[in-house]
C-alpha cells in the first residue's frame, strides 16, 4: 500500500477529541495494538490495519444509541481523507452491518472483542498483567460461557476464517496488547 491518506498522528488526534482520555480509548489501542500484531503475522501491511483499529469506534459516542448509524458516520466524517474502501468496509463489517469477506474484515471483527475478553483474563489472573497470560489459561476462560460474558464467543471463534485456532489468536491479540501495557495499566 501506498502512503496513507491519513497519517497514525493525525488520525491518533482525531481519535483523542471525538472519544476522549478514558476506557474507550484503551478499547480503541488495544485494537489497534492487535490488529497491527495480526497484520505482522501475516505479513499484511501493519500501519494500514492499525488505521482500520485506530478508526473503527470513531463514532462510537456520537451513535451508542443509534446503532443503524454506527461506523457511517466515521465514513462521512473521513470522506475528505478518501480511505480505501477496503477499510471503510472491515469498519463497516466490524458490528455486522455487512458480512466480512477479507482477511483485513475477519481481523477487525474477531479483534475487537478479543480485547475486552483478555482485559478481563488479566484482571482475574492472580499476576494481573497480559505478559503473565498464556494461551491455555485464556482458553479455559473462554470456555466458561459466564466469564466475560459480553465478549461474544461466537464472533472471537471466527478467527478459524484466519487459519487461526482460537487459543493462538488470543495470544497473538494479547501479545499486541502488551505492546501497550503501560497505556493500558495491565
Ligand atoms: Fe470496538
Amino acid at each position: 500500500m501506498d502512503m496513507l491518506p491519513l497519517t497514525r498522528e493525525q488520525a491518533y488526534q482525531m481519535v483523542v477529541e471525538k472519544i476522549g482520555v478514558n476506557n474507550l480509548l484503551k478499547h480503541i489501542l488495544a485494537v489497534e495494538a492487535g490488529m497491527r500484531k495480526l497484520a505482522e503475522h501475516f505479513g499484511e501491511d501493519v500501519e494500514y490495519w492499525g488505521l482500520t483499529g485506530l478508526l473503527h469506534d470513531l463514532d462510537y459516542n456520537e451513535t451508542k444509541n443509534d446503532e443503524a448509524r454506527h461506523t457511517y458516520l466515521t465514513s462521512d466524517w473521513l470522506a475528505e481523507y478518501n480511505l480505501p474502501e477496503e477499510m471503510l468496509y472491515a469498519i463497516h463489517a466490524h458490528p455486522g452491518h455487512v458480512p466480512c469477506q477479507s482477511r483485513l474484515d475477519y481481523a477487525l471483527f474477531t479483534v475487537d472483542p478479543a480485547t475486552g475478553f483478555i482485559v478481563a483474563c488479566a484482571l482475574m489472573h492472580p499476576e494481573k498483567r497480559l505478559s503473565a497470560l498464556d494461551g491455555s489459561f485464556m482458553l479455559r476462560r473462554f470456555k466458561e460461557k459466564r466469564f466475560a460474558a459480553g465478549a461474544s464467543r461466537e464472533n472471537m471463534a471466527a478467527c478459524t476464517n484466519l487459519g487461526l485456532e482460537i487459543d493462538q489468536f488470543l495470544l497473538l491479540v494479547r501479545d499486541g496488547m502488551v505492546t501497550i501495557s503501560n497505556q493500558l495499566g495491565l
